[in-house]
């Protein structure tokens, strides 16, 4: 239990987040070339175990599941065709062609998620070398299952990470140790961070800092709730050049003693994804709590037979919308080798090989299926920190 022992001494002093920095736009992904410069996966969902195939661009701009709305926002769907039991459902998954090195501020302005039972979104970061998951690092800015209300942020590391429990952030940690199948993990206490109200309330922004100085932090703001600073952001091509109104992060992992961060993260490529079941959606022991009411099936089935295979109807939801996705990065950051960084703005020139298939791991848990010991322990402890967290 010592692991949640530091949940009481979250208040007090201000984190050094205040001091004059300068984080150049280096690439707005927006607008009608939103999906320029992304690989998609165009597999089934060999990572989480999904019951999802994540289409090819050609099939996903063919079949809708990707596309620019009328407001000029990027959506990526699930389909809603009719599928039959023992196939999977089309989704997407896409990863910037281009990966960002530790100097960097991500920031992306999401108007829906998707969420409901089955539906398994993330948005997150992996290395570029896939097989070397988790040496590489990997940072899960959204994620969430079925019901859940609240987004769960986690960093996944090589053994030796422990998330310090005595961290300024505004969210719950749940689990200290970066290496478990979950990660270590940060809870946002605030339920506009996912799902239904997510979405009642405008979707929102989440700020992403990967530097040297700070490791990773993570903001969240609901709509009503974004910065001024970054709201003008938006509208410009400004460098970020002052965080004070960004307050405490939702998630800090500023690693120190604990763990030398900088040694766990290589430069990190953005995924945006939606997975069905899977691992973590699709375990009766978090599906079936809060999504039994979706038919009659019991068990390690329920899931897949209760919402993938049918009509489609229960996916109109399941869709995200993206107002934009930006990186800034300090100028000193190291360059990526075959990348160029200084681009400004705009869709930048890309030059890492785009194969159309990323990631060995999975957003929250490791890959291979089946199941072990190891994934269903860390369960327990989420379930555990959760149900202590609860109590306070
Ligand atoms: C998943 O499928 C892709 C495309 O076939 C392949 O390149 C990759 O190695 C597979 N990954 C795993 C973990 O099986
Ligand atoms: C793409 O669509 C074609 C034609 O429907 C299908 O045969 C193929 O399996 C699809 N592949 C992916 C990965 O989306
Ligand atoms: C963290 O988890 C890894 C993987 O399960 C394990 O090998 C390691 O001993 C754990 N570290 C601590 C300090 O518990
Ligand atoms: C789709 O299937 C669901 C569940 O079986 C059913 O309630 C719904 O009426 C169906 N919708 C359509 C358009 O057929
Ligand atoms: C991409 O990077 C490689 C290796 O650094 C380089 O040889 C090549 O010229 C680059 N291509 C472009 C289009 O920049
Ligand atoms: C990098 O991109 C910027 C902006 O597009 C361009 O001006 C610059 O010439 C590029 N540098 C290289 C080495 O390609």
């Amino acid at each position: 239990m010592h692991s949640f022992t530091g949940l009481l001494a979250l208040a007090a002093s201000l984190p050094a987040f205040t001091s004059a920095v300068t984080f150049n736009l280096v690439d707005d992904y927006s607008g009608k070339t939103f999906f320029d410069n992304w690989d998609f996966y165009g597999n089934y969902d060999n990572l989480t175990n999904g019951d999802t195939t994540w289409v090819t661009k050609a099939n996903a701009t063919s079949k809708n599941l990707a596309e620019i709305n009328s407001a000029g926002n990027a959506v990526l769907k699930v389909s809603t065709d009719t599928v039959v039991w023992n196939e999977k459902r089309d989704a997407v998954r896409i990863t910037t062609q281009k990966a960002y090195p530790l100097g960097t501020i991500w920031i992306t302005d999401v108007v829906h998620l998707p969420y409901g039972c089955s539906v398994w979104p993330a948005i997150w970061t992996l290395g570029q070398n896939t097989q070397n998951w988790p040496n590489d690092g990997e940072i899960d800015i959204l994620e969430g299952i079925n019901l859940n209300t609240n987004n769960q942020m986690a960093l996944h590391t090589a053994p030796g990470c422990m998330h310090s429990t005595s961290v300024t952030q505004g969210g719950k940690s749940l689990q200290a140790n970066c290496s478990v199948d979950a990660g270590c993990t940060v809870q946002d206490p605030d339920p506009k961070s996912y799902g239904n109200a997510f979405n009642q309330a405008g979707g929102g922004v989440w700020a992403t800092q990967f530097t040297k100085e700070t490791l990773v932090s993570i903001w969240f703001w609901s709509r009503a709730n974004i910065p001024a600073s970054v709201t003008k952001l938006a509208s410009s091509k400004d460098a970020i050049t002052s965080q004070d109104d960004w307050g405490t992060p939702t998630a800090n992992y500023p690693g120190g003693s604990d763990c030398d961060l900088t040694k766990s993260f290589t430069a990190q490529k953005l995924v945006y994804d939606i997975t069905l079941c899977g691992t973590w959606g699709g375990n009766p022991d978090f599906y079936l709590p809060q999504c039994s009411a979706q038919g009659p099936t019991t068990g390690a089935a329920a899931c897949y037979t209760d919402n993938v295979v049918g009509n489609g109807s229960n996916y109109a939801n399941a869709y995200f919308e993206i107002k934009y996705l930006r990186a800034y990065i300090d100028p000193s950051a190291p360059a990526v080798p075959g990348q160029n960084t200084s681009s400004s703005g705009g869709s930048s020139s890309s030059n890492s090989s785009a194969s159309g298939s990323s990631g060995k791991a999975g957003a929250g848990v490791a890959a291979a299926p089946p199941i072990t010991m190891a994934f269903l322990s860390s369960v327990a402890a989420i379930v555990i920190g959760a149900a202590f967290a609860s109590l306070l």
